[in-house]
């Protein structure tokens, strides 16, 4: 495992060298929206979305050059749904990755757009990646994955109903739709978006998308933990959020230790279903269980 957090360290860096190099320049009328944008996406994170859409690429042995500006795009996309997710009418949270959440810095109305700016930056990178593809048909299946998945049927459709239960009990089936879409989602488009760009056939695409889903849900029921598990400090953003807005939770629900079992239930099926594919990945897999013990 000492291996393993040193090669994640070397690769968060790699992953963040990627993302850097692409991000809008910061110019123009409207420069002070593009310097908010790149606040949020700069200020730090675990890059684990962009980490699985490259490794899951590497996994089908694939390194084209159209990985890179999709893994921007997840990251983006992410963070924008993040900027979001703090505002005021949302879970109205200060702090982010260790920093004054967009909104705080720049204002309201600023953090907003910020948000609308990354996830159209987000596309304008997808959609020239796709005219410059060697494989144009794979990479506008990642883009259409991509855009599903982060949309209605996907991360802005769980949080919808995220925000709709707040400050009212929500019966455990909606619990479990929202932590698949408002997380799984993002997880899955991450993953499906490698496994495109890869060629990988239909049933290893649909493999990926029950791996992907598994591992968002351990990784969602984990971050319910940590809100009341860690500290501002480790987290970088406010624990006590989900009590504060009255958020029903796998905790709320199951208790710490019932939570605690259904992150690792969740884990070990997502590299159970890993190791039935024909290919290796060891870094993958090995990220994939370091989620289970994550502390931030
Ligand atoms: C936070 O995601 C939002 C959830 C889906 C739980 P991350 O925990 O991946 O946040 P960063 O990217 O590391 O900041
Ligand atoms: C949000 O879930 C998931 C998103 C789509 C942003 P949370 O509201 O629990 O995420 P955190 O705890 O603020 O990162
Ligand atoms: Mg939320
Ligand atoms: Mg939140
Ligand atoms: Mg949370």
């Amino acid at each position: 495992m000492a291996d393993f957090k040193s090669d994640l360290i070397k690769r968060t860096e790699e992953v963040e060298k990627i993302i850097y190099e692409r991000l809008p320049k910061e110019e123009g009328w409207q420069k002070n929206l593009i310097e908010a944008m790149n606040y949020s996406v700069t200020a730090g994170g675990k890059r684990l979305r962009p980490m699985l859409l490259q490794e899951t690429a590497r996994l089908f042995g694939y390194e084209g050059e159209d990985v890179p500006p999709f893994m921007v795009a997840i990251e983006i996309i992410h963070t924008y749904s993040l900027v979001h997710d703090d505002l005021p009418a949302i879970d109205n949270d200060d702090y982010r990755r260790g920093k004054p959440t967009t909104h705080k810095k720049y204002g309201h109305a600023t953090g907003i757009l910020a948000g609308d700016g990354l996830l159209n930056y987000a596309y304008e990178i997808c959609s020239e990646a796709i005219v410059k593809s060697v494989c144009p048909d794979r990479a506008a299946k990642a883009l259409m994955v991509l855009s599903k998945k982060a949309g209605i049927y996907g991360m802005v459709g769980g949080q919808t109903v995220d925000v709709e239960y707040t400050d009212k009990p929500m019966p455990p089936e909606v619990l479990q739709f929202v932590h698949e879409l408002k997380t799984g989602a993002l997880i899955q488009a991450a993953m499906m978006a490698g496994a495109f760009l890869a060629g990988a056939k239909e049933d290893e695409i649909e493999k990926i998308e029950k791996i992907a889903l598994m591992t968002g849900l351990a990784f969602q029921i984990q971050d319910d933990i940590l809100d009341v598990t860690s500290t501002t400090e480790v987290l970088g953003k406010p624990v006590f959020s989900d009590k504060k807005n009255n958020k029903t939770t796998y905790v709320t629900i199951l208790g710490l230790e019932g939570a605690r079992q259904k992150v690792k239930e969740y884990s070990d099926s997502a590299v159970a279903l890993l190791n039935e594919l024909n290919y290796k990945n060891k870094f993958l897999q090995d990220l994939l269980i370091s989620l289970i013990h994550r502390e931030k």
